[in-house]
C-alpha cells in the first residue's frame, strides 16, 4: 500500500502479546519524533474487562485517532471476527478495511497495524487476516510465547506468511523472562536458525508507563 511506511503485527495465536508489541513499536517510533497511526481491523471481546486494544495502541502512539478510525469493526463477544460480526448481523467488508487502513495512514509518518488472533483467522467468511496483510503489504512482525510450542507455532506462521509473499521483519518472543530457561533460550536460537529470521525478545513491562518501555527497533523502522 502506498503512503506511510508500516508494519503489521501478527502472532501465533490470541493473547500472545500482539497489542503489547504493536504498542511498543508505535512508542519507539513516536519517541523518535514520528507521527504514528495505529490500526486494527476488528476488535472483539469488548464485553471483557480491561483496556481495549485500540485504547492501548492510541495511548502508546500518542495518536488522536478515534476508536472508529483505529478499529472500524468492534464487537462484544470474544469470538473470531467473522463469527462476532455474524452474531451482530453484520459482515466485515474487506474493501472498508483497506480504505480505513489507508485513511488512517494519511498524514502519518508511519502506521502500526495489529492483526486479530492468529494469522489465518477469518475476518469474513472469505477473507483471512493473512489476506488483509497481503493487501496492506507491510512487513510482518510475528509475536510468539517463548516456551514449549514456540518453534512449531512460529515456523508454521512464518511459512504461511512467506507462502503469501510477505516479508517477515522479525519474530518477537514475549514476554521474555528475566532468567530464561534452557528451553526458552534454545527456542530463540532454533527459531532464528530454522526460520532464517531476526528474533527479538520483549520483557514483561509496566503497561501503565510507556515511558519506561524499552525501544523495539526493526530493520524497517
Ligand atoms: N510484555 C508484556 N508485559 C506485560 N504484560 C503483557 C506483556 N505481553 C502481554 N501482556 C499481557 O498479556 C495479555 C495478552 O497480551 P495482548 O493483549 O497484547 O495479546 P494479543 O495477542 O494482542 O491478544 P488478542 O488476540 O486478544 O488481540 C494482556 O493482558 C497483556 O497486558
Ligand atoms: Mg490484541
Amino acid at each position: 500500500m502506498a503512503g506511510a511506511p508500516g508494519v503489521f503485527v501478527t502472532g501465533t495465536g490470541t493473547e500472545v502479546g500482539k497489542t503489547v508489541v504493536a504498542a511498543v513499536l508505535a512508542r519507539t517510533l513516536a519517541e523518535k519524533g514520528k507521527s504514528v497511526a495505529v490500526f486494527k481491523p476488528a476488535v472483539t471481546g469488548l464485553e471483557e474487562e480491561g483496556e481495549t486494544d485500540h485504547a492501548l495502541l492510541r495511548r502508546a502512539s500518542d495518536s488522536s485517532q478515534s476508536d472508529e478510525e483505529i478499529a472500524p469493526y468492534r464487537y462484544q463477544p470474544p469470538a473470531s471476527p467473522h463469527l462476532a460480526a455474524a452474531l451482530a448481523g453484520d459482515e466485515i467488508d474487506p474493501e472498508r478495511l483497506r480504505q480505513a487502513a489507508s485513511q488512517a495512514a494519511v498524514g502519518a509518518d508511519a502506521i502500526v497495524c495489529e492483526g486479530v488472533g492468529g494469522f489465518l483467522v477469518p475476518l469474513s467468511p472469505t477473507y483471512l487476516v493473512r489476506d488483509l496483510a497481503v493487501d496492506l503489504g507491510y512487513p510482518l512482525v510475528i509475536v510468539a510465547s517463548p516456551g514449549l510450542g514456540a518453534i512449531n507455532h512460529t515456523l508454521l506462521t512464518l511459512e504461511s506468511a512467506r507462502a503469501a509473499g510477505l516479508e517477515v521483519a522479525a519474530v518477537v518472543l514475549n514476554p521474555w523472562p528475566e532468567d530464561p530457561s534452557e528451553i526458552e533460550r534454545s527456542n530463540r536460537e532454533t527459531i532464528a536458525e530454522r526460520g532464517q529470521v531476526r528474533v527479538e525478545a520483549l520483557p514483561r513491562l509496566d503497561l501503565a508507563e510507556p515511558s519506561s518501555w524499552p525501544p523495539l527497533h526493526l530493520p524497517t523502522n
